[in-house]
């Protein structure tokens, strides 16, 4: 419960832990924020630098230090977070993460809130914005491969998108796609059910989410069938991937940035290296879907591809609605 103070309440920073976060961004606000946000970006009205990635000693993982500016720089901030792929196994989540907002006009901060929360939201909250350009309208079923953190928030934003009535989740820790198929299928009331390997997923589903922390493809790609949308969020370095180089070369690609994905999507930087796709072909980035200067889907047959390596205009957009979101609930504590 926040105290209560004298002042007008948009004056006071607020501190939202991981649970009001998620209270405060339910998936389909959070994608209409990155619908906004996307369609700011291909109309010049937010800035972001690509983002700081300092490797930790002994292949630890990473620290990622990523600001943005939104709303013509009314709005600004900074997630930084660090990623240890030796945390999962030692009961501990893959990735901590810290959210800092500012007022852009007057400089105040606005808001510190947990990075952890809200990278998952907004990251299935891209992919919901993408399917939802992307997808057949009709798309009914769904292959999660990955039944990590990302995979529950890759589901739930689908299903805000499409019809989704089954889901068909795969990971190479059984028991992690068992208690992801409970867990999701009394959540959305659909469903979820945990299949022995990703070609029996992929091959049954009209949207594919790829979540994975693989270096390597994690399905093949004769089983994707004909119509299928992809989402693949799980890498963010150019020497990996997890999607196969031919789905991607027969696939209309669409990117969330060219520039960072130039910089870290392994997922088109291996296939172009190999001679199988190349730069030019990217069909779009998201933002000009957003704003409706490039097409979503055109036909039912084609494949459609989305990879995000996640901006930080993500994180700022969904910090601003989760904010927005507190403000009237009146929830989080007040800082100083
Ligand atoms: N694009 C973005 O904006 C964005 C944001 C956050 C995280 N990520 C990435 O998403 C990935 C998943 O993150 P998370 O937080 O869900 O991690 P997590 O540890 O919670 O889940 C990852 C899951 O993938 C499974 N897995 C590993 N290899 C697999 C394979 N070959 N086939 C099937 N399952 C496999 C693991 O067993 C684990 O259950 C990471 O690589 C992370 O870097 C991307």
């Amino acid at each position: 419960m926040r105290a209560e103070k004298k002042g007008p309440p948009e004056s006071r920073a607020l501190y939202l832990n991981a649970e009001e976060v998620r209270r405060c961004l339910p998936m389909a606000d959070a994608i209409s924020a990155m619908k906004r946000a996307f369609a700011q970006l291909a109309r010049g009205e937010a800035a972001l630098p690509p983002r700081m990635v300092i490797p930790l000693p002994e292949d630890r993982g990473d620290y990622l230090l990523m600001p943005a500016l939104l709303d013509n720089g009314a709005i600004l901030g900074a997630k930084q977070l660090t990623l240890l792929p030796g945390n999962p196994k030692a009961g501990r989540p893959l990735i901590h993460a810290l959210m800092t907002l500012f007022d852009g006009a007057a400089g105040e901060p606005l808001a510190i809130m947990d990075g952890g929360a809200l990278t998952a939201v907004r990251t299935g909250a891209v992919s919901g914005a993408a399917t939802d350009f992307l997808a057949r309208p009709d798309a009914a079923t769904a292959a999660i491969l990955g039944a990590g953190r990302q995979g529950r928030t890759q589901l739930e934003a689908i299903c805000c998108v499409r019809p989704i009535k089954r889901a068909f989740v795969f990971d190479v820790v059984p028991e992690a796609a068992q208690a992801f198929a409970a867990e999701m299928s009394r959540k959305l009331g659909i469903e979820a059910q945990a299949v022995k390997s990703a070609g029996e997923a992929v091959s049954r589903a009209d949207i594919v989410c790829a979540a994975t922390t693989s270096a390597a493809p994690v399905f093949s790609d004769a089983d994707v069938r004909p119509g299928t949308h992809l989402n693949a969020v799980g890498v963010y370095h150019p020497d990996r991937h997890e999607t196969p180089p031919e789905t991607v070369a027969r696939a209309k690609v669409v990117v969330d940035q060219l520039e960072a994905a130039r910089q870290e999507a392994g997922d088109l930087v291996i296939p172009i290296k190999q001679g199988l796709f190349a730069w030019n072909r990217v069909h779009a980035e998201l933002g000009e879907l957003a704003v409706g200067r490039k097409s979503g889907r055109e036909t039912a047959e084609e494949i459609t591809f989305f990879k995000s390596v996640g901006l930080a205009i993500q994180d700022v957009a969904a910090a601003a609605r989760a904010l927005e979101n507190a403000r009237k609930h009146r929830l989080g504590a007040e800082l100083g």
